[in-house]
């Protein structure tokens, strides 16, 4: 007898089924997405053996350099995404402005950031990389949507998801009802449905932070992690252990699989230069945050939950702690009791 596998386009078109006034748009601007992440985790398996490899020798509006695979990812995004008229506008890491869809495609109703490529800083020594995307609705001007149209707050995401290039090419989306985690079947060149309700456990002895901005961290961070390091000995009575991949997508899906908090943190390195951190709101803190907390994890600043914040531009950014939610919470406490 044959075992029926769910693929990711049946699991869409029946999620749509419990959204109010879906039209199969919905499903339809998934399956591009879908598609999308497909033809990025062909050219990243496919590496040097394609020429995608190093640095494109531009930097992007955030100051950094780009990878080729940062632009090429992201021309795959807007290719595979504009022609549908599913969608009014996108916007990117990659670029400063808002993408309007060219003229001779019809407009959508639909809004998506991503984050084309993250962790690409990775890509050249064969760590996972990912991509990262939120939907929103487009609620004013859906012809040529301004960047004001898009700074909508976290819980006004329609649909978050991410796809991850590791051993396997896995997809991991939410759209309000819970996580379900795809894997890229090769064979047959679709995602089938490999792990249903991804929950995150609500206690970890495992947490993710860059320490070598030890000397920068805030009070309460530094606290958090201090009583960690002392393990069984210290304030937390029991040993902790570490991890830092430098892709987000990665060490999200790690804590999606077995727990663990995230933390890129306000330091004052960053509030020398005027930031207000690392991370970004409108294409890694938000759809992750969304993620995350349909999986029963916890997203904050530090002071705020993230989904809360009323964005003020396209690139703002955010410090960003996620992950099980009793540590979650442990942390937020630190910085009441530390304000
Ligand atoms: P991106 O590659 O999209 O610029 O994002 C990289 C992000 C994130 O994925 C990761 O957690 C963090 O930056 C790594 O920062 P450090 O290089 O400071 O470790
Ligand atoms: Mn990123
Ligand atoms: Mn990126």
């Amino acid at each position: 007898m044959h075992n029926h596998r769910t693929t990711i386009t049946q699991f869409i078109i029946e999620e749509q089924r419990h959204i109010p006034g879906a039209t199969g748009d919905f499903t339809s601007l998934l399956n591009d997405v879908v598609t999308a992440c497909k033809v990025i985790s062909n050219l990243v398996n496919h590496g040097a053996l394609v020429g995608v490899l190093g640095a494109a020798g531009s930097e992007n509006v955030q100051g950094e350099d780009q990878k080729k695979m940062d632009v090429i990812s992201n021309e795959v995004f807007l290719k595979s995404n504009e022609w549908a008229g599913h969608l009014a506008a996108m916007a990117s890491e990659e670029m400063e402005e808002v993408y309007q869809i060219p003229s001779q495609y019809p407009r959508g109703k639909y809004l998506m950031t991503f984050d084309p490529l993250d962790g690409s800083s990775n890509i050249d020594v064969n760590v996972s990389v990912g991509t990262i995307f939120s939907i929103l609705r487009c609620k004013g001007n859906c012809v040529n949507p301004s960047a004001e149209d898009f700074l909508q707050r976290g819980t006004e995401q329609v649909c978050a998801g991410y796809a991850l290039y590791g051993p396997s090419t896995m997809m991991v989306l939410t759209t309000g009802r819970g996580v379900n985690g795809f894997t890229l079947d090769q064979n047959i060149g679709e995602f089938v449905l490999t792990h249903p309700n991804m929950t995150i456990p609500a206690d970890t002895r495992e947490f993710a932070i860059n320490a070598s901005n030890m000397r920068f961290w805030e009070a309460p961070v530094k606290r958090y992690v201090d009583e960690c390091l002392a393990g069984k000995e210290g304030a937390r009575g029991s040993d902790f252990n570490m991890r830092w991949i430098a892709s987000m997508v990665a060490e999200v899906h790690r804590i999606l699989t077995r727990g663990g908090v995230f933390m890129y943190p306000l330091d004052s390195k960053m509030k020398a230069k005027g930031v207000e951190g690392k991370l970004r709101l409108m294409y890694e803190a938000n759809p992750m945050g969304f993620i995350v907390e349909q999986a029963g994890g916890a997203a904050i600043t530090g002071q705020h939950r993230i989904l809360d914040i009323q964005p003020s531009s396209l690139h703002q950014r955010v410090p960003v702690i996620l992950g099980s939610k009793n540590e979650v919470e442990l942390i937020a406490k630190y910085h009441q009791e530390m304000k």
